[in-house]
């Protein structure tokens, strides 16, 4: 049995946990990364992120394709090769793994592959099979991710009832699925398999889909998706399943009214919950909290030198809130003042169009009290989105009624996703509306109607009457 000692021990190589040991040795610390998977990169680049994004681009492509005849491109026997597409989405995530580990062990960061377990404050045990190792280490970062959550009636089987690691993966293209939660999961993986020719509906708890998001924009998403062939059933519970066949049937309710429905598979995409299982956490005496968190004060657990950062703390469960994270706590180890400000994390779903947002909703504004002014920009009439066929979409920008500083701004349009980071950036710098409307945008792009949007929080809008 080994015992080495390390400045910095790693628990977790997602998002987290990787870019944290970047940082602790980049700081010149003695690092050490423990994964229980036989790869780097998390839930993030092997079946989350990357494999999902993967997909979206190689579907949107076919969907556009099949869509070219107003462009006058036509396509004969145009068809998916499913093989290819998941070949094409496995070697990028392998690209990306490989780009991970070269980035690791360049920089001398020692790896152990197993799951590590707490003996004590200062002790991991690293077990791996027949094979256990000791290391000690100065401090310590928890960085184990999340797993999906599931209906207490409903638990995911891999063959009729998904997670969204099958839903990235299925050998054919399914009739039908029910896609059970119309979040982030549901909505990115809804809109793969819609585009391939599945029927997919969507049962939602809540009234609105995308939760978190804008009203404005959750409806508009909608109507849209709805428009690409998917069904949805809002403030829809669901009550049952029973798999008949090769069908799953569920029972759900909606207002009252009993609902059944039926498809090939069920994906069940209902949120996901911090990862803390085999970590020992009661030999060092750490409580989670009522939702399974590990309960942290500037990313520092209750135990002297053990921090934890990414999905299994507070805040919302992305890669690059993770990645903040991961940076912070290996500067806060050495001796650094790091500052993470969650409420600029910018978010986002990657359908067509994407949902884009950061800061505050205009029903997160009305719960603060907070007064504000809106401005709003559809993107018909906006020149490239017409140029491009993409004209459904908005942006929307709030501002401090006083102040005028940006309190949040939302968009949805294609291309959204690397629009909103110059709002981020405005936001970084406590910018105002009059800062973003008077920020000078390329023209023709879709960033434009940013632009616009802050314009018209005091009725200056140019392109709009
Ligand atoms: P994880 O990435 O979950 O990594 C935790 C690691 O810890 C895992 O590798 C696990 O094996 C390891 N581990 C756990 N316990 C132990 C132990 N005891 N010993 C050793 N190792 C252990 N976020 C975005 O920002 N953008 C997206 O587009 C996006 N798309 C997503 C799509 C899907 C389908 C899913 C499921 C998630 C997506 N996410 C996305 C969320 C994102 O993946 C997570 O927020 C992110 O991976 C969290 O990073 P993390 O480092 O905290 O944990
Ligand atoms: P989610 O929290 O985004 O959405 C879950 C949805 O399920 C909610 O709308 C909720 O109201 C609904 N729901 C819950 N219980 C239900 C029930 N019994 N019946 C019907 N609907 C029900 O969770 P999701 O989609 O599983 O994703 C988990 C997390 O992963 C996200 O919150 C996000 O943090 C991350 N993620 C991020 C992505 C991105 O950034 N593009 C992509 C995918 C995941």
């Amino acid at each position: 049995m080994t015992e080495q000692v390390f400045d910095a021990v790693i628990i977790g190589s997602g998002p987290g946990g990787y870019v944290c040991a970047i940082r602790c040795a980049q700081l010149g610390m003695k690092t050490a990364i423990v994964e229980k998977s036989p790869c780097l990169g998390g839930t993030c680049l092997n079946v989350g992120c990357i494999p999902s994004k993967a997909l979206l681009h190689s579907t949107e492509l076919f969907h556009e394709a099949k869509h070219g005849e107003a462009h006058g491109l036509v396509f004969d026997n145009l068809r998916p090769d499913l093989g290819k597409l998941m070949e094409r989405k496995e070697q990028v995530v392998n690209q990306l793994r490989k780009g991970v580990e070269t980035l690791v062990s360049k920089r001398k960061i020692t790896i152990f592959h197993g799951t590590g377990t707490f003996d004590s404050p200062t002790l991991l045990r690293i077990e791996s099979g027949e094979s256990v190792q000791k290391i000690e280490g100065r401090n310590f970062v928890i960085a184990t991710g999340s797993v999906p959550t599931f209906l207490p009636f409903m638990q995911p089987d891999g063959e009729r009832i998904l997670t969204s690691t099958e839903a990235l993966s299925l050998p054919e293209i399914p009739s039908s699925l029910l896609v059970v939660g119309a979040g982030a999961i549901g909505l990115e993986l809804g809109s793969v398999w819609a585009r391939l020719g599945t029927k997919v509906t969507f049962v939602e708890f809540l009234p609105t889909i995308a939760a978190g998001s804008d009203k404005d924009i959750s409806r508009m998403a909608e109507r849209i998706f709805k428009k690409q062939g998917m069904a949805f059933h809002t403030s829809t519970k669901v009550t049952g399943y029973e798999v008949v066949g090769n069908m799953v049937k569920l029972t759900a309710e909606k207002k009252g009214k009993q609902l059944e429905l039926e498809a090939e598979k069920v994906l069940l995409s209902v949120g996901r919950k911090p990862f803390t299982e085999g970590l020992g956490l009661e030999n060092i005496d750490l409580t989670t909290d009522e939702r399974g968190r590990i309960p942290v004060s500037q990313f520092q657990t209750s135990i002297p030198g053990i921090y934890a950062i990414g999905d299994v703390i507070e805040g919302p469960m992305l890669a690059h809130k993770a990645e903040e994270d991961g940076v912070a706590v290996a500067e806060l180890i050495a001796g650094r003042k790091p500052h993470v400000q969650y409420d600029r994390v910018p978010s986002v779903i990657y359908t067509d169009p994407e949902i884009a947002s950061v800061g505050m909703t205009e029903e997160l504004a009305e719960a603060a009290g907070k007064k504000f002014k809106v401005g709003t920009f559809p993107l018909l009439a906006n020149g490239r989105a017409i140029a491009q066929a993409s004209t459904n979409g908005m942006a929307k920008v709030i501002a401090d009624a006083e102040t005028d500083e940006i309190l949040g701004a939302s968009m949805i349009a294609r291309g959204a996703s690397e629009i909103i980071g110059s709002v981020v950036a405005h936001m970084e710098y406590g910018g105002s509306a009059e800062d973003l409307a008077g920020t000078i945008h390329a023209h023709p792009t879709i960033s434009e109607s940013f632009k616009e949007a802050a314009l018209a929080v005091d009725k200056k809008a140019i392109h709009l009457l």
